[in-house]
């Protein structure tokens, strides 16, 4: 695939897709005189929350899932958050629990589809990548789907530049997540446009995006994809640590998240529902400094040696084989 592209967000100031929206969101917020900031989130909107509110001097709380990595809960406490675990076993569980505080504390929230402001940041995606491509639109944007927030905002943002003429056509949407707990994949599979409730959250790696019930039945997300007469597409574990390691050899460390963008563009290859001629955008969602420990045990152990070591000189030789450093 010559024109496979990544839009690489694991370099934004926290790491993840989330400083786009957060930036935004939490401006808005303060413009509006919030001084109490909450959301619920699966890590990385909650690291985001802890880093914008602290430099708008707002009071954040995160309500994280309980098995989000050691990282991202230390990290938000290190930004300032106070962080409360939350354990579910479906997610409407949470649905329901959101209800009941906003209802007795009318907290201002920052949930993706419930606070309006988050997707007129995420959308700059869209018009960072018409840029960046010298202002041509790709065929395909492939965007892992948590909340659906992502490929939502980004699909609002290309149409809005469509509709004030500075692009001519829109991108096909693709939605990937994981195979473990796919609601939206299986909405598009029966062709409906409201998912219902299938799978298990924590039996995946990709923790940024494993819900058995997306918000709002995940109906926005659904629309951009049959809209852009685009695709979902669900992949495994395996898939997703295959695409990291793919990953690192183009010199992008991914969050298990974001490398599934990646294995969703080989599987729609190998289907045929993407030329490899096309123009592909896979937007790397996170860095996979949050979440370290995912390749643990899946890598060689690296050989030990003692500095003064005989072996040494031998075993790096090896490694490199029989090429001088400086041969051509
Ligand atoms: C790294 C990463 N990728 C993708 C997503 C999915 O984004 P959305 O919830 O907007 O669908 C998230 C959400 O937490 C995330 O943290």
């Amino acid at each position: 695939m010559p024109d496979l592209f990544v839009k690489n967000d694991s370099v934004s100031p926290t790491g993840s897709l989330k400083d786009r929206s957060f930036a935004i969101a939490v401006s808005k917020a303060k413009e509006l005189g919030v001084s109490q900031a909450f959301t619920y989130s699966s890590g990385n909107a909650g690291i985001s929350l802890a880093a914008y509110a602290s430099r708008a001097r707002m009071k954040a709380v995160v309500a994280v899932n309980a098995w989000a990595s050691a990282q991202k809960i230390l990290m938000m406490q290190a930004l300032g958050a106070e962080v409360i675990k939350l354990d579910w076993d479906s997610f409407e569980q949470v649905d329901k629990a959101l209800a009941v505080l906003r209802g007795e504390l009318r907290l201002y929230e920052f949930v993706n589809f419930v606070n309006p402001f988050r997707h007129e940041g995420q959308k700059t995606y869209a018009y960072e990548i018409c840029e960046q491509l010298g202002w041509q639109v790709p065929d395909y944007m492939i965007h892992p789907i948590g909340t659906g927030g992502g490929i939502f905002a980004t699909w609002k943002g290309f149409n809005e530049l469509k509709r004030v003429g500075v692009i001519k056509k829109t991108p096909r949407m693709i939605g990937v997540q994981p195979a473990a707990c796919a609601p939206l994949v299986d909405a598009f599979l029966r062709g409906s446009r409201e998912a219902v409730p299938t799978g298990d959250a924590k039996a995946t790696i990709a923790q940024s995006i494993a819900s058995d019930m997306p918000f709002d039945r995940g109906r926005r997300p659904l629309r951009a994809v049959y809209e852009s007469d685009g695709a979902m597409v669900a992949v495994t574990d395996e898939q997703i640590v295959a695409s990291i390691l793919m990953l690192g050899q183009e010199g992008i460390y991914s969050e298990p998240a974001g490398a599934a963008t990646i294995a969703g563009a080989q599987m729609l290859v190998r289907q045929g529902v993407i030329e490899p001629g096309a123009t592909v955008v896979c937007v790397v969602t996170g860095s996979g400094l949050k979440q370290p420990d995912v390749l643990q045990g899946m890598l060689k152990e690296p050989v030990a040696f003692k500095a003064d070591s005989v072996e040494l000189v031998e075993h790096v030789k090896g490694l490199f084989g029989d090429k001088k450093a400086f041969s051509h």
